[in-house]
């Protein structure tokens, strides 16, 4: 999977792209690729954005700005970056993250698009395969719905993760159903009077089992 995000905030990836299991996917041959938007600008004084078209607060990310950017990349008609690719632009305006929206764009390769200011011009819509938003709140920006994105789909890819089962059941996945995983605990098994459940101390497994079944709902 090769990943390509456009952000004017490149810095902001600096230490989530230096999580291990970053690292570990990049070691398997997927790529992660950051482009500042106003290396690119056709613009003089490194100009980005510009007021909204019909008045209006804030300042609207250039759509000439977001194609040279998308061009410099990958050469040719912007709009020819769909071939092949998801081209995903993070906005409230999206399709609400879940697990199976994570689990479709795992493996593809992506192209994020990260709005900052009032979002992209709207005719970034000639540019997209999906707009995609991390949940119903307005962040400053794309970059932290970004990282949420890949964050979710690594995790999808085969051997990204060291237990590849703690992916296959956890909380949201189609094998709980959308649901919640059951709770965890670890050392120490009393502290403050708070008690680790007897039956996961037990060493019994198949009642453990039962009992984990059954805080799912699954019992
Ligand atoms: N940009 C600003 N707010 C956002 C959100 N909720 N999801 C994705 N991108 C965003």
């Amino acid at each position: 999977m090769n990943v390509d995000v456009f952000t004017l905030f490149p810095q902001a990836f600096d230490w989530y792209l230096s999580q291990v299991h970053i690292r570990n996917a990049v070691e398997l041959g997927h790529t992660v690729r950051l482009t500042n938007y106003r290396d690119h600008t056709p613009l003089s004084h490194l100009q980005v954005d510009d007021t909204p078209y019909g008045g209006g607060a804030g300042m609207v990310l250039r759509i000439d700005v977001v194609c040279a950017a998308l061009e410099a990349v990958f050469p040719g008609n912007a709009e020819r970056a769909r071939d092949g690719r998801r081209v995903v632009e993070l906005t409230p305006k999206g399709r609400q993250l879940d697990d199976a929206l994570a689990a479709e764009l795992a493996g593809q390769d992506l192209v994020l698009l990260c709005g900052r200011y009032e979002g992209i011009d709207e005719r970034v819509t000639h540019l997209v395969t999906d707009r995609v938003s991390i949940g119903p709140y307005v962040l400053s920006g794309g970059e932290v719905a970004a990282m949420a994105v890949l964050d979710a789909v690594t995790r999808k890819l085969p051997s990204v993760i060291s237990n590849p089962e703690s992916v296959v059941s956890e909380s949201h996945s189609a094998e709980l159903e959308g649901g919640a995983e059951y709770p965890h605990y670890t050392r120490p098994a009393e502290f403050r009077g708070w008690r680790v459940p007897d039956v996961l101390l037990s060493g019994n497994h198949g009642e453990i089992d039962r009992w984990r079944a059954l805080q799912v709902g699954k019992g």
